[in-house]
């Protein structure tokens, strides 16, 4: 029993150091990736195998071809949150905080085929079609600021689009447009609320336990409801957003397009 003890105690203590020291050596061989200003792996095979990952861990955000969905277009060759190979590699990494791009975690190596392939597409950008400012004239009669805002000015209810143009691909930006209800956003999900005995409220789910319930009024007011004095809480309402099929016509959607497409701002 005596000799035993120390073999215990040294398992114990490689037990407890196991998980960190796995999670130090992913970090150990990024940095020792630091200094390398280029990808080592770029080959034709590099670049398929990386498009393999990008159609299963990518495309659902941007596209099958990298022009884009949910995500930004990856195919104009300008990356606002880094150009270089090692910032492509760390922002998949990593992710992007604050934002809706994830991390993710492959080999070193399939990582790097990753950026060999997001590399390739910067070959086939295209510019977006339309006139951004006959665009901007259709997003001031539509009335759009009543729910967005653009650089501090506008409405609250919808997101922020100051820089739409660089967050979403004109595709997206097409379809939020015309089926808003396609893709909501999770933190734009509608809700109407019935308080007992009173009227029926609609607005944006803010907040909700098992006691209450928050959500924004169409004023842009937080309203907050005990759920025992609610007779009932509908989630079935789609995005707020009105489509635009129908009001307007198809150039003036595509200049629409073209002008949220232009919000970029440095
Ligand atoms: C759940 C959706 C989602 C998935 C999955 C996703 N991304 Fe993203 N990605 C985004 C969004 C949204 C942004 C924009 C972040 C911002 O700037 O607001 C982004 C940004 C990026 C950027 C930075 C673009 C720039 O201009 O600097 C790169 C590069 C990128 N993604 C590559 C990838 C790759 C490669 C994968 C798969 C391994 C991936 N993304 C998976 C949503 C996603
Ligand atoms: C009544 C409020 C309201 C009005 C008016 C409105 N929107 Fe929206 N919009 C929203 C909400 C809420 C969302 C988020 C939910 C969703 O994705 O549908 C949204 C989403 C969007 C998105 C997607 C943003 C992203 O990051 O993916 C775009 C683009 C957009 N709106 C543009 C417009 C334009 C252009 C107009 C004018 C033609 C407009 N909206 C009018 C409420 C509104």
């Amino acid at each position: 029993m005596k000799r035993l003890a120390p073999i215990l105690a040294l398992g114990v203590l490689l037990l407890a150091f196991a998980g960190p020291l796995a999670a130090q050596r992913r970090v150990a061989s990024i940095d020792a990736q630091q200094g390398r200003a280029d990808n080592p792996f770029t080959t034709d095979e590099d670049v398929s195998a990386g498009q393999e990952n990008f159609v299963s861990r990518c495309a659902s955000c941007h596209g099958f071809d990298g022009t884009g969905n949910r995500g930004p277009d990856l195919t104009s060759g300008i990356f606002r949150h880094g150009n270089s190979d090692r910032a492509l590699f760390l922002n998949i990494l990593n992710g992007i905080t604050g934002t809706g791009m994830p991390s993710v975690r492959l080999s070193d190596k399939e990582m790097w085929q990753i950026v060999a392939y997001v590399r390739s597409l910067s070959r086939v950008s295209g510019p977006v079609d339309g006139d951004p400012r006959a665009g901007r004239q259709v997003y001031e009669r539509a009335a759009c600021e009543r729910c967005h805002w653009i650089d501090g000015n506008g409405g609250r209810l919808g997101p922020e689009l100051t820089a739409v143009g660089w967050r979403r691909s004109a595709t997206h930006l097409r379809a939020s447009l015309l089926d808003p209800n396609d893709d909501i956003d999770a933190a734009y999900r509608q809700v109407t609320v019935q308080p007992r005995g009173g009227e029926a409220v609609r607005g944006i789910l803010r907040n909700e336990d098992s006691f209450s319930i928050q959500l924004i009024d169409s004023r842009e007011e937080l309203r907050s409801f005990a759920k025992t004095d609610l007779t009932g809480i509908d989630r079935s309402g789609g995005s707020l957003m009105p489509a635009l099929t129908g009001r307007f016509g198809d150039d003036e959607v595509t200049n629409l397009v073209a002008y949220l497409a232009s919000l970029r701002p440095e």
